[in-house]
């Protein structure tokens, strides 16, 4: 056993269903958790049956009606806790989430900091959560909205960002007042049972254990249940854009909310009058960070064609220095990819690039196991291949060239997807321009700053098929509560709005 997950609470076999205690001997089946990086299996899992997600549901559902009437500041209070406890276990559990998903080191101890934020900013929030006071056309009356908690709301999250992305749903709905039940990737359930073993260390000693509820379990049965639960008024989810396709239908048949956080195909636009040394490291740490496995990962890069031969030249000689291996290696660039799967799918990716007509720049091959290694891409790619259009979650980039400004942003935004985006220029008017509307069609546009590694205080989310919803901050907190419109009459008069008149 390794320290840090005796650290972390992660035993040999572990219960996969949490209700505030973990529940005893899970009966949905064993699923073992081994990392990418070596293949080596770290623990068990004992899988949620139906009957263990129904007991984690109905003690979420018996906890809210207290949670609710918790002023949201004392939630806030609870929630500060849950940051001081990750802040204590940032360094093991940033271990964890490196070994087991792959992302190297300073990415995993950064997902924990990117968790510790949105404690804090939830901490913020909880003494906030405005509405608006509207003027009422009627005299002697006043109108104002608020907003009251949903419920218990369901979250799916995915193996790239196993502790964050649950994170930036849980701190918000916590400060809101909603209970949830957190569905983990099958490929990174550790993490998840970390997370909450830190929580439960917090929640034992209040009477709130219960608000964070645990399911692993299969996509197929636990997922699709969650889905169908009438119980659960809004489904947050990230996941490929099939996935979220299926989470819409089900949510949209029974009238629950999503917010959906699916693919992307995130571009950087390089200008000729850009800092080109800055654009470099930027798509770098876009296109082979997290060894491509972000939905903020940069997939294309469009060059204008005077930077575009020495900046392509440039990042194949950078690309030639990336050290891949063990993510725990401090010296190590780029780990593995998750699983055999998404070597399978880099591979694959590559035959069409090659069917396609793209020219391989360097890398375009997967490494020997053990462990799931690839060698980071670069292909010059046509506007007009297929491939160029879909999401492959490895490190691809293609390189296209382009003319003109407004030829740059119509190739941008001529993809299905619509996450995060990027320019590199010093003209302020080109730079705007792409902040227009006649701009990048992305949930997130930024300049001189690449596609991957948003801030947590600002709304985090993508247009197009990446299904239009919004995470962590700015306003994202209105989607976790419902709103409610009150009007209130200290006349003593009845008069009707519109000026309507209906005397009895
Ligand atoms: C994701 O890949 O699902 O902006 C989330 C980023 C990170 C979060 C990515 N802060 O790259």
């Amino acid at each position: 056993m390794k320290d840090f997950l005796d650290e972390l609470g992660i035993k040999e076999v572990n219960s996969g269903a949490c209700h505030g205690e973990w529940i005893e001997n899970p009966t949905g089946g064993e699923l073992v958790s081994s990392s990418p990086a070596d293949q080596q299996p770290i623990a068990k899992v004992l899988q949620a049956s139906p009957e263990e997600y129904d007991a984690v549901v109905s003690r979420a559902q018996d906890v809210f009606l207290e949670w609710r009437m918790l002023p949201a500041p004392k939630r806030g209070e609870i929630v500060r806790l849950l940051g001081n406890k990750f802040r204590e276990h940032k360094e093991a559990l940033g271990r964890l989430i490196s070994y087991e998903m792959g992302k190297i080191l300073t990415e995993g101890e950064g997902e924990v900091q990117e968790m510790i934020d949105i404690a804090d900013y939830a901490v913020g929030l909880s003494r906030q959560l405005y509405g608006f006071t509207m003027a009422s056309e009627r005299p002697g009356h006043r109108m104002y909205d608020q907003y009251h908690p949903l419920g218990t709301i369901g979250i799916i999250t995915a193996f790239n960002f196993p502790g964050a992305v649950w994170a930036w749903n849980a701190m918000i709905a916590a400060v809101c007042g909603d209970t949830m039940i957190w569905k983990p990737s099958s490929l990174t359930p550790l993490t998840a049972i970390a997370s909450q073993n830190i929580v439960n260390e917090v929640m034992k000693d209040t009477p709130y254990a219960g608000v964070f509820g645990l399911v692993v379990g299969k996509g197929s049965t636990i997922g699709q249940r969650m889905l169908d639960d009438k119980r659960l008024p809004m489904i947050s989810a990230t996941g490929s854009c099939v996935m979220g396709e299926k989470v819409a239908i089900a949510c949209a048949k029974r009238y629950a909310s999503t917010i959906l956080e699916l693919g992307g195909n995130n571009a950087v636009i390089v200008m000729d009058d850009a800092n080109v040394e800055m654009a470099l490291r930027a798509v770098a740490f876009g296109a082979v960070g997290t060894a491509g496995q972000r939905c903020t990962s940069t997939r294309r890069l469009l060059l204008q064609k005077g930077i575009a031969s020495s900046l392509t030249e440039k990042l194949v000689k950078a690309y030639g220095s990336v050290s891949i291996g063990d993510p725990l290696d401090k010296s190590v660039l780029m780990g593995p990819l998750v699983s055999e799967e998404a070597v399978e799918d880099y591979t694959k990716a590559l035959e069409i690039i090659k069917e396609q007509g793209g020219e391989i720049l360097c890398g375009g091959k997967a490494i020997d196991g053990p462990g799931h290694f690839v060698e980071p891409t670069i292909v010059k790619a046509r506007r007009d291949m297929q491939i160029v259009q879909d999401e492959t979650f490895a490190p691809i980039l293609y390189v296209l060239e382009f003319d003109s400004r407004d030829e740059a942003i119509d190739i941008h935004n001529d993809v299905p997807q619509g996450l995060s985006s990027s320019i590199f220029t010093t003209n302020l008017l080109t730079a705007e321009t792409f902040l227009s509307a006649r701009g990048s069609d992305c949930g997130i546009a930024n300049v001189n700053i690449g596609t991957s590694g948003a801030e947590i205080g600002g709304a985090f989310g993508g247009e197009k098929e990446t299904g239009g919803g919004r995470e962590a901050g700015s306003d994202s907190w209105k989607a976790y509560m419902r709103q409610q419109t009150n009007t209130i009459n200290w006349s003593s008069d009845l008069p009707l709005a519109q000026g309507v008149k209906f005397d009895v």
